[in-house]
């Protein structure tokens, strides 16, 4: 036994040497090209455009470092031998590409992938994204975003994981290690890029780029730790985000970029801005002009200018004025070509140029596609099990998103092609016997005209499925809005085929959480599904027909309205919480007295809570908690918390439940969460089965930023929740000493 320990101690040794020879190699070669670079050549890699062909003499006078946006490879080949072969020191470019949720073939938008709580399944979608994506010549992307959202009226929530920081970190994660896959060096290795630092969701109002006012605490426990996670993942570059916090622009704040980014978490990788972000610092009111903003960048520790030109433009002078010094910009090269050293790309330029042509949508990445497809799915509502539906029965489809090929692949999805694209309507005549009524053109389609001909060809049918939603274009990128009902008619065609008394089934195909409760009124069945990308009919026509059960969990709250925005679920408990008791607007007498109907935190109109709670799916089957239990009820600090409970399939068919987690520090050095995510599990259970489960919770999950700013578990009472969404379950005591 002595030998193989030894052999095995020889062989460590050896493979951690290599490592660290490797890293040592690297860094040695960043030093020997750093010393031969004019402050020019310097300049010129942190300066990034958004150009092929149009750039390439800027290339070959070695003032570029990286392009985005060209995804031919001929073209990128060509831009990289201009790089490579003409450029004074041949220093490849960075390729970069926004490959948020695929490449040719796209997945769920990562709101969708959010709702799978898959990150294995996650992982492997990056996987793919990074297999088709650098075929093409594309070496990094900008993804993921990681962006705490708790309000639906930004449309950014399409691209971000929801509002609770566990699920942010484990989908974070995921897509890293997807890109980035074991070694760097592999071609297929996409670096991949956390974004956007900082707190770009916490938008004020729901509007895209407003103001934040974060304080250091929410910082440090809400909207840093995916961040903290992912790096700790080894993500290999970053994204400044557009908004300030408190007043200071993110690509201008060196608290943000120097003492914790590189001092306290020790990240080593590539800072880049957001787009013309650093030039934006004028319109905040922040910089006099392009060269103050740009003095101001990369002082903060900014390494590469996406699209503000301020870099190429003034950085030389601002080092001959003073103003920057050329060791600031030394170390901000340093990174950058750290980052082409271990990407490979000195040893390795060139892309194939007939590889990208045989890796999209290989069999293999269309089912990837839809198994997230099927697993982002979120059943909201099932009255008297209308769904699934009978395989080989009559059904009426009609909707705007019954066939929408383009929009079903969702916000950022520059790359996919809708051609490939199978939507619902091009799928479920694979199960069922399919009458195609096109009532609505596009979501916001006021015409009824056709709704006639809907309502009669509803006799015909068994059952009627309506999708709708909203087009990719009204989430994403500067599409807020402040009304989240369904848009155009589509309310009252739900409500016309309720008319027709037939079962309706609506699906709804959209980018964040809409506000439909009122049509869950008119409904029996809802399926919810995230722009579910090129294989979401097949998803969902398998889903409908039961081929498939949903799993799907909500990543986000969905609300009443949109004036409760913004609200999640990890709140505060408020020193007046909602108890019940509240008086709501129609209850209201007249004369009604200053103090008589409740002084709590509510709404006269809405109430307190949200139509539905994070963490809420249903199944085509029920599932059943018990005998839940801990190992100790007084733990210490360095424990792990035991918990054991049962998990019971009570229905007829094989599913999949996402068991979660919970915890609730009751009493805190300040007011803690009502609840926090601290652990979630996919269990499948064949019918009637029951398996007794396991997990262990360590104490350290449970610490936090505290009032004197430090990351401690605070000695307490506690509470856990063992159960299938954020608002069920009876809780466990315990206490930590
Ligand atoms: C955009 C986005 C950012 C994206 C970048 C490059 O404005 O904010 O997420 O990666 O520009 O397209």
């Amino acid at each position: 036994m002595k030998i193989r320990r030894f052999a095995m101690l020889i062989v460590a040794m050896a493979v951690g040497t290599s490592a660290m020879a490797q890293s040592l190699d690297i860094d040695q070669r960043v030093e020997e090209l750093l010393q031969k670079m004019t402050l020019e050549e310097k300049i010129g890699q942190m300066n990034q455009v958004s150009a092929g062909y149009q750039a390439i003499d800027a290339i070959s006078n070695g003032q570029v470092g990286s392009i985005l946006n060209v995804v031919d490879p001929v073209e990128i080949n060509a831009v990289q031998r201009a790089a490579v072969e003409k450029s004074r020191l041949g220093i490849p470019l960075l390729v970069s590409r926004d490959v948020i949720h695929g490449f040719r073939t796209i997945f769920p938008i990562p709101i969708g992938l959010a709702s799978t709580f898959d990150p294995a399944l996650v992982e492997r979608g990056a996987r793919v994204a990074a297999i088709e994506a650098t075929a093409s010549g594309v070496r990094w992307t900008f993804s993921p975003m990681l962006d705490i959202a708790r309000d639906p009226r930004w449309g950014r929530v399409a691209e971000g994981s929801g509002e609770d920081p566990y699920l942010d970190i484990q989908m974070g994660v995921a897509m890293v290690k997807g890109y980035q896959g074991d070694n760097f060096a592999d071609p297929t290795c996409m670096a991949a890029c956390v974004k956007h630092f900082v707190g770009y969701g916490a938008a004020e109002g729901g509007r895209d780029y407003n103001t934040t006012m974060i304080s250091e605490r929410a910082l440090r426990n809400v909207y840093f730790p995916a961040f903290k996670a992912c790096i700790e993942a080894g993500a290999l570059t970053l994204m400044t985000s557009f908004n300030d916090v408190d007043g200071l622009p993110s690509t201008g704040n060196d608290w943000l970029l120097r003492n914790v980014l590189r001092e306290e978490w020790g990240f080593d990788g590539m800072v880049v801005t957001d787009w013309n972000s650093s030039g934006e610092m004028i319109a905040h009111g922040f910089a006099d002009d392009l060269k103050d903003a740009t003095k101001i960048s990369i002082n903060a520790g900014v390494d590469m200018d996406m699209m503000s030109y301020g870099f190429i433009q003034h950085a030389k002078a601002l080092v001959e004025e003073g103003k920057l010094s050329e060791q600031t910009i030394d170390a901000a090269v340093r990174n950058i070509l750290r980052l082409k050293f271990r990407l490979g790309l000195f040893e390795n330029p060139y892309v194939d140029e007939s590889l990208a042509r045989k890796v999209a949508y290989a069999p293999e990445h269309l089912a990837a596609a839809k198994q997230a497809a099927i697993e982002s799915a979120i059943l909201l509502q099932n009255n008297d099990n209308v769904l699934p539906l009978a395989k080989g029965s009559t059904i009426l489809v009609t909707g705007p998103m019954a066939d929408a090929p383009y929009e079903q692949l969702g916000t950022w999805a520059f790359d996919g092609e809708e051609q490939h694209t199978v939507t619902p309507l091009k799928a479920l005549g694979a199960h069922f016997n399919v009458i195609n009524v096109p009532t609505l053109t596009h979501s916001r389609d006021k015409s009824t005209a056709n709704f006639k001909g809907a309502v009669r060809a509803a006799k015909k049918a068994d059952a009627v499925v309506v999708f709708v939603g909203e087009e990719a274009i009204l989430s994403g990128e500067a599409h807020s809005l402040s009304d989240l009902d369904l848009q155009g008619a589509q309310s009252e065609l739900i409500a016309a085929m309720r008319s027709t008394g037939k079962p309706v089934v609506v699906v709804v195909i959209a980018g964040r959480p809409l506000t439909i409760e009122q049509d869950a009124n008119n409904c029996d069945a809802i399926l919810y599904s995230f722009h579910p990308g090129t294989m979401g009919g097949e998803a969902l026509a398998d889903l409908l027909a039961g081929v498939a059960v949903p799993s799907g969990k909500l990543p986000m709250t969905f609300l009443r309205d949109a004036g409760q925005a913004p609200f999640y679920y990890n709140h505060p408990m408020t020193g007046r919480p909602n108890n019940g008791s509240e008086t709501l607007l129609n209850d209201i007498p007249m004369k009604a007295g200053q103090t008589s109907l409740g002084c709590t935190s509510y709404y006269l109109d809405t109430g307190y809570g949200p139509w539905l709670p994070f963490g809420y799916g249903l199944s085509y089957t029920t599932f059943e908690y018990s005998n839940l239990t801990l190992d100790k009820s007084v733990l210490n600090k360095s424990d792990y918390i035991h918990i054991d409970f049962d998990l019971t399939n009570t229905g007829e068919r094989e599913a999949t439940e996402v068991v979660q987690i919970y915890v609730r520090d009751l009493v805190g050095s300040v007011v803690r969460p009502v609840k926090e995510l601290k652990g979630f599990m996919r269990v499948t259970l064949k019918p009637g089965e029951t398996k007794h489960l396991m997990y262990d919770l360590p104490v350290s999950d449970l610490a936090f930023w505290n009032r004197d700013m430090e990351y401690v578990v605070e000695p307490g009472k506690f509470q856990l929740w063992v159960a299938g969404d954020s608002a069920s379950g009876e809780p466990l005591d315990f206490i930590v000493k």
